[in-house]
């Protein structure tokens, strides 16, 4: 019965160690049928939901039938959803403001809509800024794109942009908390893209459970490499957490060369600036290995990998080659009697910041807004920004500190209905408000005129501005009186009626037991 018991017991503390895992993921499998929502992902185990909560528009698509063995047994790939209109999409994921996170789309094209197109090229935007060109050169190709970013908001925007070199579409987009020490150079001002992540002398492609944040780790093979392994615990650095399945695989250079070539690339936007991590842990014999870090020419570090210990070498700044081209290289120094070596590496580019958005209280409340009437416009991604893909009848200020208020919101003639909602409230710097044309009922939320920092122009009845009348208050004051009247008048009353009774039942002592009855039933 103990035995038992205990053994309940641990499989409890294994589940809620599983859930705790995946504590805060967001799985959205696009073009997923509502009816196949939360199905569990072979592999990983993480319940993959359907994406129509999150997005508006587009169209629901299935991969041809003979590319489905090309999924590489992802049933993510197998659905999609595209957008032949409009030429931002977005979809919209709840977040806490403040929080660290890795947001991950995902695209196989599959000749989904049987055209058997070489090429589909789209932009992907976070929030109002370029995060990645994707760009897809046969059905089976399979792209995917991350950003590491801190939230601005409660709901973070990831749209595709229509760049004219086909229809956008996802995949999936995978939303996942990150502990706020780690990436470092992440901040609310600062967001990357995940350009290359290489987990070094790997026998497979590794995400979660092995790594419990999930990132994707490729493996890469090269000729002047040879691999190296151990199974010993390696103690993980808290900056990058680079679980223990990535750090017990390295390369050397083969035949005890003194160089490795870790990444050679070319940037194909002149702009981007990038930040690489390479990272370490020694398990060999523990003799000096000593080497230098290079990117290009600059020498970021001359590095010894600590033994059994997870350490990084990175650029202190963001770099940027005016030619576009760039090597990351490490190099024997003269007192090392091992050749250098490798783990894992990560190079990111930065996401420039260079595009306004719409303040964080706005935005909520817009969000608000449209839920809560079903509001199904071009309302996706940023409100303001960029002014062209701006929400239909909404205006917003000057920006002052790279973000923008809501001035102006015209939802006249929008079917609306249901009543006057309060969230209206919430746009402190309204300073034009129409609902006129719409079947809304109920009161006017009586704090809308007041507790808006301007003057606000309020349509609501045949374009009256319904600030400008006199509102009468609400029914505060009237409920108080009444809550006044029932509390004097009903004691009243019944202290008459007790006493007229008692004067009645000492004149009727007969009747006695005939009004103790109905003096019981009443009260
Ligand atoms: C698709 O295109 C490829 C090359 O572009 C061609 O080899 C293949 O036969 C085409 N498939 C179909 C179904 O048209
Ligand atoms: C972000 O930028 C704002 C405005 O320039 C600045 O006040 C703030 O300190 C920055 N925050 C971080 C984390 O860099
Ligand atoms: C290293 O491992 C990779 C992946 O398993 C493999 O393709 C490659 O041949 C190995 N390299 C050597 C030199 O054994
Ligand atoms: C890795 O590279 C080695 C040497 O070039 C080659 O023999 C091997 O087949 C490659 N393995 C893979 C999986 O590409
Ligand atoms: C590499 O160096 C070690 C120690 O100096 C030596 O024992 C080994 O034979 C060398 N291996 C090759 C392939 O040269
Ligand atoms: C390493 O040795 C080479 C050749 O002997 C020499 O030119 C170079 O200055 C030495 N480098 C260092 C860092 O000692
Ligand atoms: C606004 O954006 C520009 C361009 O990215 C940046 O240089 C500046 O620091 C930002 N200002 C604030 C207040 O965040
Ligand atoms: C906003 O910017 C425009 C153009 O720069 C300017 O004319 C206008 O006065 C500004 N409005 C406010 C309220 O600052
Ligand atoms: C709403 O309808 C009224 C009456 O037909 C019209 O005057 C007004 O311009 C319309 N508003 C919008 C934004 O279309
Ligand atoms: C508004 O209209 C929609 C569709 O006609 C209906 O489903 C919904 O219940 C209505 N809401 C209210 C609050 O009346
Ligand atoms: C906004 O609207 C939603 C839906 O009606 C409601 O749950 C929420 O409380 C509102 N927020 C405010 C601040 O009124
Ligand atoms: C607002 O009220 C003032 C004073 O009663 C009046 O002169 C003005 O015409 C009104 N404005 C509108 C837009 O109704």
């Amino acid at each position: 019965m103990a035995l038992l018991a205990f053994f309940a017991a641990s499989v409890l503390a294994a589940t809620a160690v599983l859930v705790a895992g995946q504590e805060g993921f967001l799985s959205i499998d696009c073009g997923l049928e509502a009816e196949f929502s939360g199905r569990r992902d072979t592999y990983t185990n993480i319940p993959y939901v359907s994406d129509s909560p999150y997005v508006d528009g587009g169209e629901n698509h299935k991969i041809a039938a003979d590319q489905m063995s090309n999924t590489g047994d992802d049933p993510s790939l197998q659905t999609l959803r595209s957008f032949p209109s409009g030429v931002r999409n977005c979809y919209t994921i709840p977040t806490e403001s403040g929080a660290k996170y890795l947001v991950r789309m995902e695209f196989m094209y599959g000749n989904y809509d049987g055209q058997n197109s070489s090429s589909v090229q789209f932009d992907i935007h976070l929030g109002t800024n370029f995060w990645d060109a994707v760009s897809l050169s046969s059905p089976t190709d399979d792209w995917w794109s991350e950003a590491i970013f801190v939230a601005w908001s409660s709901w973070v925007p990831v749209c595709l942009v229509n760049t004219g070199g086909g229809t956008p579409f996802v995949s999936t987009v995978e939303l996942r908390p990150l502990q706020a020490s780690l990436y470092p150079d992440v901040s609310i001002n600062v967001s990357m893209s995940t350009f290359s992540r290489k987990n070094l002398g790997a026998s497979s492609f590794t995400r979660f459970p092995d790594d419990p944040y999930d990132r994707f780790w490729s493996r890469r093979n090269n000729s002047l490499w040879t691999n190296i392994s151990t199974q010993e615990t390696i103690q993980l650095d808290g900056n990058f957490a680079v679980p223990n399945p990535i750090l017990q695989t390295a390369i050397a250079p083969i035949s005890n060369g003194t160089v490795i070539i870790v990444s050679e690339w070319e940037s194909y936007k002149a702009s981007f600036e990038f930040m690489v991590f390479l990272h370490f842990a020694d398990f060999q014999k523990r003799r000096l290995r000593q080497f230098s870090a290079y990117i290009n020419n600059e020498v970021l570090d001359q590095y010894s990998p600590k033994y059994l210990t997870a350490s990084s070498v990175q650029n202190s700044g963001w770099y940027r080659a005016t030619d576009g081209k760039y090597s990351v290289i490490l190099a024997a120094t003269n007192l090392s009697v091992l050749p250098p070596m490798i783990n894992a590496y990560e190079i990111y580019n930065l996401i420039p910041h260079d595009m306004p958005r719409t303040s964080s209280e706005d935005f909520e409340a817009m969000m608000a807004i449209k839920r809560e009437y079903g509001v199904n416009k071009n309302w996706n991604g940023d409100p303001c920004f960029p002014p062209k893909y701006a929400w239909n009848g909404v205006k917003c200020s000057n920006v002052t500190g790279n973000t923008t208020r809501i001035i102006y919101l015209d939802m006249s003639n929008s079917s609306l209905n249901g009543s006057i909602s309060n969230n209206f409230t919430l746009l402190t710097q309204l300073q034009f408000l129409d609902l006129s044309g719409n079947s809304l009922n109920g009161p006017i939320p009586y704090t809308l005129c007041q507790k808006n920092a301007g003057p606000l122009i309020f349509r609501y009845e045949s374009g009256e501005d319904m600030c400008n009348k006199t509102i009468s208050p609400p029914p505060a004051g009237n409920k108080i009186a009444t809550i006044i009247s029932i509390s004097v008048v009903v004691p009243m009353v019944v202290v008459v009626v007790l006493v007229l009774s008692c004067l009645f039942w000492r004149r009727n002592r007969k009747n006695q037991s005939v009004y103790a009855l109905i003096f019981q039933k009443h009260y």
